[in-house]
């Protein structure tokens, strides 16, 4: 069995309050863009992993064999599996790279070991391995509230080119938010409808902000450097993805969005979207 597992950007993002349980509250909409991983799933007796991207770890933090040992051994399944996965997604780059792998063992392995699991058990087993990971299930556009994990339907089309330039930084999720500074000010402007007056005019972007940006580039000024890059480049709007280190802006024409691309150097990863673009099965 062969599955895509696609990134996402985060079209705006707002910290809200850390809770007890030591995570925080968010506000964001999840939106994934056309740049993949590929995974294929074969029957084996034993669970075994490969890849040979030499950034993905190989020890309990690998979210593939994460995913697929929670299923096997709450749902108490005898086999394993051979997972395989073909890593085009940056790690550590705010795209939800290892998130999207997660989801897509866990629909695989559902479907290969015909365990006929509700779409509300799946999500249960997805937000026990990382926040995001609900979100990528179904995938398309979301809007997402409390740790991430809260899914709204949040019909959006972007017609837009979306250019993401990845530097070679890894931004630790962990780290961003333990150094962030929370504002006490709160969401004082409405995220999706926003989102919607800009889509429609993207000189009104101006309320789209992910709070992650102030503390991310005074650690990594090379990333602020990418944003300004895009913007003299032609983007009607620019911003960080996550916690970084990912940059994404919106450009009206392809050749611009091309163009912009041009001064990274190869040790950047460079992924363009098409205007109204929708993963395959959406
Ligand atoms: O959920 P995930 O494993 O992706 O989160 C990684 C780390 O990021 C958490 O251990 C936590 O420190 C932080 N985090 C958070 N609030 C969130 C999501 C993540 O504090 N909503």
């Amino acid at each position: 069995m062969k599955l895509l597992a696609y990134a996402k950007i985060n079209l705006g993002l707002h910290v809200l309050a850390r809770r007890p349980d030591g995570f925080h509250d968010l506000e964001t909409v999840f939106h994934q863009i056309n740049l993949f991983d590929e995974i294929e799933i074969l029957p084996h007796n034993i669970l075994e992993f490969s890849t040979e991207s030499r950034d993905v770890p190989r020890d309990s933090s690998n979210l593939c064999l994460r995913a697929a040992t929670l299923l096997q051994q709450r749902h108490r399944v005898s086999s394993g599996a051979r997972i395989r996965l073909n890593k085009r997604i940056p790690v550590g780059a705010g795209l939800g790279g290892g998130s999207s792998d997660a989801a897509a063992v866990l629909k695989g392995l559902t479907r290969h070991w015909n365990l006929g699991l509700s779409p509300s058990i799946l999500h249960d087993l997805a937000a026990q391995i990382g926040s995001d990971v609900p979100f990528f299930l179904e995938g398309g556009t979301s809007f997402a509230t409390g740790r991430g994990d809260k899914l709204n339907a949040f019909k959006l089309r972007v017609p837009y080119w979306i250019l993401v330039v990845t530097p070679p930084i890894h931004v630790s999720t962990a780290w961003a938010y333990s150094n962030l500074e929370l504002s006490a000010s709160g969401v004082n402007y409405d995220l999706r409808a926003s989102l919607v007056r800009m889509m429609e005019d993207s000189r009104r972007g101006e309320l789209l902000m992910n709070d992650f940006e102030p503390m991310v580039f005074s650690a990594h000024p090379e990333i602020r450097a990418i944003k300004e890059s895009m913007l003299q480049e032609g983007a009607r709007f620019a911003l960080l993805s996550g916690s970084g280190s990912s940059v994404f802006g919106l450009f009206t024409e392809e050749n611009r969005a091309r163009a912009a691309a041009k001064p990274f150097p190869a040790n950047h990863t460079i992924s363009l979207t098409e205007p109204n673009f929708r993963p395959e099965s959406h």
